[in-house]
């Protein structure tokens, strides 16, 4: 592994990451949930972490092991009570790192007890939205440097730049999910975007890319922060 900072990169800097799904109940026995392994996340938090960062890392439903030299892990099921976590984690962060496959929708009320069958009618389930971590953190007047992903089936470029704009972000990293790429696999690649500037990280091990997305979300926090 060829390292793409020193230990000094993010030295002095409090670093908060989301990632791994989040499982949205219908009921006591099951849950809508994504397909996100927590990997890319966790390597993300591991990576701030050698760059000397105090990092916060903000779990949903993963069976992975807090990374080396991660001071603090909040594990979360739900995308509302990641938005709360999250949000109380970034009131002292420098960087936020939206890692996280959220849930978007949520069932509009969650069954108190299992729901059974009633011969064959089908079910139909009604879904509220899940409020935007990302936006809502943009929202605020003082807010950490943020970073999100945005996992595509295609037209990756141009979602990723909206997503961007859209919910007001400092840099986002793209990537093509599907064709053993992206979601639980060992490796990815990533398109990082910012305003004015962009740089593709080819295919690689998530622990690569980790390295390699810190270091120039550590040179992008430098250009505009201090
Ligand atoms: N995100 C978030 N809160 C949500 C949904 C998404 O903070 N409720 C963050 C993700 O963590 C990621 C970024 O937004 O960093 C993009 O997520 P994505 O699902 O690609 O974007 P959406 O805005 O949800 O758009 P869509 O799913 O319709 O493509
Ligand atoms: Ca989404």
């Amino acid at each position: 592994l060829v390292a793409s900072f020193g230990s000094e990169a993010l030295r002095g800097l409090k670093v908060v990451v989301s990632a791994g799904p989040t499982y949205e109940d219908i009921d006591p026995v099951r849950f809508i949930g994504n397909r996100s392994s927590g990997r890319m996340g966790f390597a993300v938090a591991e990576a701030a972490a050698q760059a000397g960062a105090a990092v916060t890392l903000v779990a949903g439903p993963v069976t992975l092991a807090t990374p080396a030299g991660v001071a603090h892990r909040i594990d979360v099921r739900s995308a509302a009570e990641m938005h709360v976590a999250v949000l109380a984690a970034a009131a002292q962060a420098d960087i936020y790192v939206g890692a996280a496959a959220v849930g978007d929708y949520r069932p509009s009320a969650v069954a108190p007890q299992k729901l059974k069958k009633h011969g064959g009618a089908g079910l139909t389930l009604e879904l509220a939205e899940n409020p935007d971590i990302l936006a809502s953190l943009s929202a605020q007047t003082v807010h950490p440097f943020l970073v999100g992903f945005a996992a595509e089936t295609h037209d990756v470029a141009s979602y990723a730049q909206d997503k961007l704009q859209r919910k007001g972000l400092d840099m986002i990293a793209a990537n093509q999910v599907g064709d053993g790429l992206g979601f639980e696999a060992a490796d990815n690649a990533l398109n990082l975007y910012w305003a004015g500037g962009s740089v593709e990280l080819p295919r690689a091990s998530k622990t690569e890319l980790a390295h390699q997305l810190v270091a120039q979300v550590a040179q992008r926090y430098k250009a505009v922060r201090q």
